[in-house]
């Protein structure tokens, strides 16, 4: 058996949660294999809407167990406040969760360095979720973080001392106060207490063992392609690899064992946080999305950056992917627009017209080209099937799926499980 990977194409919050928790029926495993939780992933259902940052979104699905990788960074505070709100949906989470031991353990201090190396940015910073993913993951790659299996030893504390003191010179060196690092270790140690209590494995053999018992497996990627640390906006970036690559790092699962990579893109596109964004809109339309389409953080809360769908980027996240199917998400946010737009390349300041994201791109302020299609300008709240589509989004999807050459196979209409269409 092969190991599916479901990631988003663009700068996240494409909707990864809710199809997760809409295709986890079909799976027996659903595993997170790199962030933390800078991530949130929204699942309605029910009327229910719960976010989740680390715990990967099968967790509501009692017949699923649930796997945090070895590539993740995990924040016991965050794990136990999460794992307590779930208190309430009577979840196993002892039978349901596991966590690798080789996991990286985000501890008070990265959280600290975070925000001191945001602030020592000024009008550069990255626009960081503060969650301390960035300096968890320079200490992984520096060899000098906290595991998940180090909780267990009877040296755990020593070698959270010398790290701390290690990061204590670092924030003297930013002048960054530590008065609030004696409450964050309370909690900390807190939640580790807790945290031992869990079911803490070597991940990578419950995830081999599974495919080769023909077991399905979905990886559940977190940020998105654009975010990613080698072929995102760099410096705008997160600290992973959000790519199809990444779940076979951050599982333990060799690329010959991936199946089906499903890519999720929205039907236009945000971003939250700094960095260049061609499409983006300034004026009443980008308005009009964010208050339609309700791009507000899910961890931050932070308004997101609104703009129209941009097919070179989305190209080229669905090439460094090997994206075989896209799933296309938020389709009913445009149901407002009489027209809808879609940038198919972007001019140089030079006059010369490009379709592909070069190096230089970052740095360089391009215009975005744009075809302007017919917009439906209808509520797809009854909508039930793909047949039931206005002629205008059948034109939409099936224009995109030229452009893209991947089929799209599901059109999301609405937040809700329910709200999903297969085509
Ligand atoms: P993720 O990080 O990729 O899981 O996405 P988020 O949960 O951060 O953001 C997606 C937001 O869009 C959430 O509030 C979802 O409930 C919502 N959402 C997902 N699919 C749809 C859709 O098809 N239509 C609308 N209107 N909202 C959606
Ligand atoms: P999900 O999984 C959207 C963005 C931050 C910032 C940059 C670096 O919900 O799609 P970090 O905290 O990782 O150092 O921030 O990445 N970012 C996200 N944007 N969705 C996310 O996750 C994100 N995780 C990080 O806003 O610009
Ligand atoms: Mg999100």
């Amino acid at each position: 058996m092969k190991m599916d990977v479901l990631l988003g194409l663009q700068w996240g919050d494409e909707g990864k949660g809710k199809i997760v928790d809409v295709l986890a029926p079909e799976y027996e495993i659903v595993a997170r294999f790199q962030g933390g939780p800078n991530a949130g992933h929204t699942l309605e259902f029910d009327g229910i809407k719960h976010v989740l940052h680390q715990i990967p979104s099968g967790i509501f699905r009692s017949q699923i167990l649930n796997i945090i990788g070895n590539g993740v960074v995990l924040d016991p505070i965050i794990l136990k406040k999460e794992i307590d709100g779930l208190g309430k949906f009577s979840i196993d989470y002892m039978k349901n969760l596991v966590i690798s031991k080789k996991a990286t353990i985000i501890i008070p201090t990265h959280k600290l360095l975070d925000a001191a190396y945001e602030q020592s940015k000024g009008d550069k910073k990255i626009g960081s979720t503060l969650k301390g993913i960035g300096p968890t993951y320079q200490d992984k790659i520096g060899r000098s973080a906290l595991r998940v299996g180090d909780i267990l030893s009877p040296e755990f504390q020593e070698k959270y001392t010398a790290l701390v003191d290690k990061h204590k010179t670092i924030l003297s060196f930013y002048n960054y106060p530590l008065d609030q690092l004696a409450e964050m270790e309370t909690q900390f140690f807190d939640a580790i207490q807790f945290f031992q209590t869990l079911n803490l494995i070597d991940s990578e053999y419950e995830v081999n063992d599974a495919l080769n018992e023909n077991k399905r497996i979905l990886a559940e990627g977190a940020q998105g392609s654009l975010l990613d640390v080698d072929f995102g906006s760099y410096p705008f970036v997160t600290s992973s690899s959000t790519m199809t690559a990444g779940a076979c790092t951050g599982l333990g699962v060799s690329p010959s064992k991936i199946g089906e990579v499903f890519g999720i893109f929205k039907a236009y596109c945000t971003r939250v946080g700094s960095g260049p964004f061609p499409t983006e809109l300034f004026d009443a339309v980008g308005d009009d999305m964010r208050k339609e389409g309700n791009e507000f953080g899910s961890t931050t809360g932070r308004p997101r950056r609104c703009g129209w769908l941009d097919l070179p980027a989305l190209r080229y996240s669905i090439m460094i992917n090997g994206v075989t199917q896209l799933f296309m998400m938020k389709a009913d946010v445009l149901n407002i627009f009489d027209e809808i737009k879609v940038c198919t390349h972007y001019e140089l300041p030079s006059g010369e017209k490009i379709d592909r994201l070069s190096f230089e791109i970052t740095d360089t302020e391009v215009k975005p080209v744009y075809k302007t299609l017919r917009g439906w300008n209808c509520s797809l709240e009854d909508v039930r099937s793909y047949d039931d589509f206005p002629a205008e989004l059948k034109e939409y999807v099936s224009y995109l799926e030229d452009e893209l050459k991947v089929p799209i196979k599901l059109v999301s209409v609405g937040p809700d499980r329910v709200q999903t269409i297969m085509k």
